[in-house]
């Protein structure tokens, strides 16, 4: 398999999905939209999409409910990035590639658009009744996994510590809590959606969430690595990110090298556990293991 190919296909895909999705630029309220499409549509690797997609496909699912669910997905996580760069938080004004959005839109505009992403992710994920009224249990339940991952129990709680523990020297186990939840959260929302819609059975959600936990807290440990090591060109964000903020990140507990063993130790026991599935999950192995070696 050429695995870039198959990437940028899938990312194509994607791409307009998004596309399709995004409100009209229309009213009174107009620049919220404008806000709106630019944060989302500003490029990114969409990973959560994507991740959701090759789980519904690897469990039989071929129907398009799945998009508004992609679509909302990455609307969450792109809220998440708008608010985690303003000013109170990280503080941050480079993004994807541009400036933040409140750079650009201004402060108020900035958290308006970030809860706009959040509430219009929802609108969108409904639209999966409308496509596929038949399926409207499945599709509950994924509304379900997709609302309580972002919330207090999923993302929302993680950067909540990672906010209030900024400046401060945290234990390891503290630390795995906030990356369990501010990244994993929706990257198991992601494979749980996917495998939910496709009428994959409870073990098997279980075990995609298990897989998904693992390959957050890697993606977490290399995000970390980037911010040490990357390039500001490649990442499309500043680095050196972590260190102005003060926060403790698995690079200042464990250093280099042993933030990339234990990045490449989650990843090849996700990945057996994935293989244990007896499913076809050559592109998400190819995935995973790019996601431990990526420069951006
Ligand atoms: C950045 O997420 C925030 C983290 C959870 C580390 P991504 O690295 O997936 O950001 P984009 O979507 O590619 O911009
Ligand atoms: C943020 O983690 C994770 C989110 C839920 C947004 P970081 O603060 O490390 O993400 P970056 O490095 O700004 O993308
Ligand atoms: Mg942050
Ligand atoms: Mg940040
Ligand atoms: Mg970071």
């Amino acid at each position: 398999m050429n695995f870039n190919e198959e990437y940028e296909k899938r990312l194509t895909e994607i791409e307009s999905i998004l596309t399709r999705y995004l409100p009209e630029k229309e009213g009174y309220q107009k620049i919220i939209m404008e806000a709106m499409e630019y944060s989302l549509m500003a490029g990114g690797k969409r990973l959560r999409p994507m991740l959701m997609l090759e789980s519904f496909r690897l469990f039989g699912g071929r129907t398009a409910c799945i998009e508004p669910f992609m679509a909302a997905l990455e609307m969450i996580h792109t809220y998440s990035l708008v608010h985690d760069d303003l000013p109170a938080m990280d503080n941050d004004d480079y993004r994807r590639g541009r400036k933040t959005t409140h750079v650009v839109y201004g402060e108020d505009m900035g958290i308006l658009a970030g809860d706009a992403l959040l509430n219009y992710a929802f609108e969108t994920a409904c639209k999966a009744f409308d496509l596929e009224p038949e399926n409207s249990l499945r599709i509950g339940r994924a509304l379900k996994i997709l609302a309580e991952k972002a919330g207090i129990y999923g993302m929302i709680g993680g950067q909540v510590v990672d906010v209030r523990e900024s400046g401060h020297r945290i234990s390891g186990d503290l630390l795995e809590f906030i990356y369990r939840l501010k990244t994993s959260a929706l990257i198991e929302s992601a494979v749980m959606t996917g495998a939910v819609l496709a009428g994959a059975a409870d073990e098997e959600i279980r075990r995609m969430e298990e897989i998904a936990g693992k390959i957050g807290l890697a993606f977490q440990i290399q995000d970390d690595i980037l911010d040490v090591t990357g390039t500001e060109e490649l990442l499309g964000k500043p680095v050196h990110s972590d260190e102005k903020n003060e926060k403790t990140t698995y690079v200042s507990w464990k250093g280099l090298e042993g933030s990339r063993r234990e990045a490449a130790r989650l990843t090849d026991e996700a990945i057996a556990d994935l293989r244990a599935l007896g499913r076809d999950s050559a592109y998400l192995e190819a995935l995973f293991r790019w996601l431990v070696y990526r420069d951006k």
